[in-house]
């Protein structure tokens, strides 16, 4: 059929082909392909999923001028180019707008639009994740993933491609096993696409989290488990299925796979060693599970009735056209183990040193003569200096703690009232005594980075990435730049929320 010059040429290319695919390796979506079961929806803002991919994995956006930017794999097939990102948002903060589809099939992730439940963003929407909340790094390169606090979603309500009814689909995500909670519904995958609790057995999404309304595994979690709707699954039974451990490496992959009167989970840590089964069999036999009425559309962070009580990160996950051979999951394992997820840090800007009394000045030029004090349980600034009364020094210094929720980031315990932390109540500071629960932990752990005004620190809540420590009206918040609140005002934001750490006054 073809000259003989063109057949040289032609074994050439194909010789080129071996020599290459010698020394790279497939992505997870080739792996899938090659099983027999494509990506159908390939999610990633860490890295791309294919072998071949170059397209965008997510879109920012700034504070400053609302400007976006596509953030894109540094080569094809390589971690995201994060160094684009942070020059990008540099002296600004960013959100992730759109988690891009690397599949082809169009399946963005955006924004959720209210469901059942109102979001509480504007117009009911859902929140967006900060572009910094989970740095990591992949094979030594620094990457972001999406931290979800709660009040935060991703939505695809016109999904294309994706299982329907009682169609096979397989289900695999990288989560943050160290961040989660007991609210509904940290979750990946299949659901409703209007938004709206349409009955058991029309979500087939992973969750991952320790709510034990529904199913719970062995221990007090955090579990992998299905959100099938109407219920969390751990197995066959509704409620506990003791073959679902807790899970509790910083690096998780989970996985969920659902054909006709079949389903599994399975589970492992991301960073070493292959998956296990913790559940492989049969369709729960409460009614509308079998066979399923899966709606197609995708979710991420929320529940199928954007239930958004929940909080996770999410680095990377794929949904499948077809029932995944636990061979091709093992393959996508060892692949994500090879991608070596680490931790990056989680702070920068000037050292704060743990056990030394510190003080906090505002930069605002109001403001300048002003220090983060507290009175009784308010929290708000005053003019503090050396010759104020001594109660008031007391008032305005702070002790440096090892954070309550991250050892990586910081609390900070009161001089005068020993043991009483700085800590966010919807947003408002106040000073509160160290109950020893997980929810005041997370709401006293801040991490500093540099001043985004260029002085000093600027110090975000670790549970809600977006907030800042900001005075306004000289009452401290934790505001996001532009957020609902009159407090997250965008004016003058960088400035209120950068602070001159100095040593305490006592
Ligand atoms: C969701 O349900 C509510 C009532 O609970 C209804 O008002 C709304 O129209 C439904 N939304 C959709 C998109 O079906
Ligand atoms: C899951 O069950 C199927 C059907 O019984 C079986 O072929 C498969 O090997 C099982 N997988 C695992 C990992 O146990």
């Amino acid at each position: 059929m073809f000259p003989q010059l063109n057949r040289n040429y032609a074994w050439a290319i194909a010789l080129s082909l071996v020599a290459r695919s010698s020394h790279v390796s497939a992505g997870p979506c080739d792996i899938y392909s090659s099983g027999g079961t494509p990506c159908v929806a390939a999610h990633g803002t860490t890295r791309a999923l294919y072998n071949s991919y170059a397209g965008p994995l997510y879109q920012v956006k700034r504070g400053s001028d609302g400007a976006t930017n596509d953030i894109a794999p540094l080569h094809a097939g390589g971690v995201a180019n994060a160094a684009h990102q942070d020059t990008f948002c540099a002296g600004t903060t960013c959100l992730i707008t759109i988690i891009y589809d690397q599949s082809g099939h169009g399946n963005h992730l955006s924004q959720a639009s209210p469901g059942y439940f109102i979001g509480p963003d504007s117009h009911g929407y859902d929140n967006l994740a900060s572009a910094i909340g989970a740095p990591v790094t992949l094979n030594g390169e620094k990457a972001y993933g999406v931290f979800i606090s709660p009040g935060t979603g991703y939505r695809n309500n016109a999904a294309k491609d994706t299982a329907t009814g009682d169609e096979a689909e397989g289900l695999y995500a990288v989560f943050d096993g160290t961040h989660y909670n007991n609210r509904c519904c940290f979750d990946y995958g299949n659901a409703e696409v209007s938004g709206n609790d349409t009955g058991n057995g029309h979500m087939e999404a992973i969750y991952f989290g320790d709510l034990t309304a529904y199913g719970t595994g062995a221990g007090s979690g955090p579990w992998i488990m299905a959100d099938l709707e109407n219920g969390l699954f751990s197995g066959f039974n509704a409620k506990n299925n003791a073959g679902d451990p807790s899970i509790i490496y910083r690096f998780v992959s989970a996985a969920v796979k659902g054909g006709a009167n079949k389903w599994a989970i399975r589970g492992g840590n991301a960073a070493s060693g292959p998956l296990s089964t913790f559940y492989n069999g049969t369709r729960p036999n409460a009614r509308g599970y079998n066979p399923m009425s899966k709606e197609g559309a995708i979710i991420l962070g929320i529940g199928g009735d954007n239930s958004h009580g929940s909080q996770g990160t999410f680095y990377e996950g794929v949904m499948t056209s077809g029932y995944p051979s636990d061979e091709t999951e093992n393959a996508v394992q060892a692949n994500i183990v090879a991608a070596k997820y680490t931790i990056a840090p989680l702070t920068g800007g000037p050292e704060l040193t743990v056990g030394s009394s510190i003080s906090l000045r505002a930069t605002t030029a109001c403001c300048t003569t002003r220090y983060v004090t507290h009175t009784g349980s308010t929290v708000n600034t005053q003019v503090v200096s050396s010759s104020s009364p001594g109660a008031l020094k007391k008032q305005a210094s702070w002790i440096v703690r090892t954070g309550l929720a991250n050892s990586e980031c910081f609390s900070f315990e009161s001089v005068d009232t020993p043991s009483s932390f700085l800590i966010h109540d919807n947003f408002v500071f106040v000073l509160r005594s160290n109950d020893g629960t997980k929810a005041l932990h997370e709401a006293a752990t801040f991490c500093p980075q540099p001043g985004l005004n260029g002085k000093g620190n600027s110090i975000r809540s670790w549970s809600y990435p977006t907030r800042y420590f900001r005075h306004y009206n000289n009452v401290l918040y934790a505001a996001s730049n532009g957020g609902v609140h009159k407090f997250d005002n965008p004016a003058s934001f960088n400035d209120d929320v950068s602070w001159v750490v100095s040593a305490g006054f006592a």
